[in-house]
């Protein structure tokens, strides 16, 4: 079974602990005193508590950790030059969702690196060690690399296919043009860099994350061959799965 850690984990755990207190302090209460104003307050605290325990669950189960929801990668996938790759470099790899997404178009001959800052304060567990088992039960011996996408660690035109999944919405919106320069820099002239990007702008951005996308790729250089929204199984808005070349 795949696992790809806890996302937001602090601040979940928090909001969970926060939550059961409250819903635990409910019950101490009813089971204390036999009144009816603290039986009401007990039946408020447990509801209260409890709702905010069980949504936090229900985020941190959505998409459970262990799921790879690999339809989102396919259709980034598919648009790829994958079968004739010899070296790809996945930036922003973190536990492995997207190598193990990527995997079935990555022909074994290739060498894979996934490069990431590994940071595990915002996803428990984040670390070449979950990168490098995630990838190894899709069948994918990968190199990870710690790098920043806005420096990456990695000579120019050292790729055939960079990839950037759900990472690029991470940085600041200040950064989004020095990574995605990043991301031509060390992809070959005939390479092909290959984005999938959540369907979220910065604030204070009134365009549509896919025009938003096509005129920061664009910006950075990039040629765009191919752009797909790609519905999203929860019913949210969708994907947006862009191609380029380095112009
Ligand atoms: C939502 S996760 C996506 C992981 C994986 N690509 C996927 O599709 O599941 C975002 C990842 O971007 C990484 N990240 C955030 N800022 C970064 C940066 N400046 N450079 C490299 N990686 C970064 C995070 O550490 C995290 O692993």
């Amino acid at each position: 079974m795949y696992w790809f850690g806890l996302y937001h984990w602090r601040r979940r755990v928090r909001a969970l602990g926060e939550g059961l207190v409250v819903a635990i302090a409910g019950i101490a209460l009813v089971r204390r005193r036999s009144g009816r104003a603290s039986r009401v307050l007990a039946a408020v605290a447990v509801g209260i508590g409890g709702t905010r325990a069980a949504r936090t669950l229900s985020t941190l189960a959505s998409p459970p950790p262990w799921s790879l929801e690999r339809y989102k990668y396919d259709a980034l996938a598919r648009n790829l030059p994958l079968a004739d790759a010899g070296r790809v470099l996945d930036v922003g790899c973190g536990t492995g969702r997207s190598l193990a997404g990527l995997a079935p178009r990555l022909p074994g001959s290739a060498t894979v690196v996934g490069s990431d800052v590994f940071d595990d304060r915002v996803i428990l567990g984040n670390g070449p060690r979950l990168a490098r088992r995630n990838a190894r039960q899709a069948g994918v011996a990968v190199e990870p690399v710690r790098g920043d996408a806005g420096a990456a660690p990695f000579v120019p035109d050292s790729f055939d296919v960079v990839t950037a999944c759900r990472v690029l919405h991470d940085l600041p919106a200040e950064r989004h043009g020095a990574a995605l320069e990043e991301l031509r820099r060390v992809c070959r002239a005939d390479g092909a860099v290959g984005i999938l990007e959540l369907p979220i702008v910065p604030d204070a951005v009134d365009v549509s994350p896919e025009r938003y996308w096509r005129t920061r790729v664009a910006d950075a250089g990039l040629a765009i061959r191919t752009v797909e929204r790609v519905p999203r199984r929860d019913g949210g808005e969708p994907y947006v799965v862009l191609v380029a070349t380095p112009a």
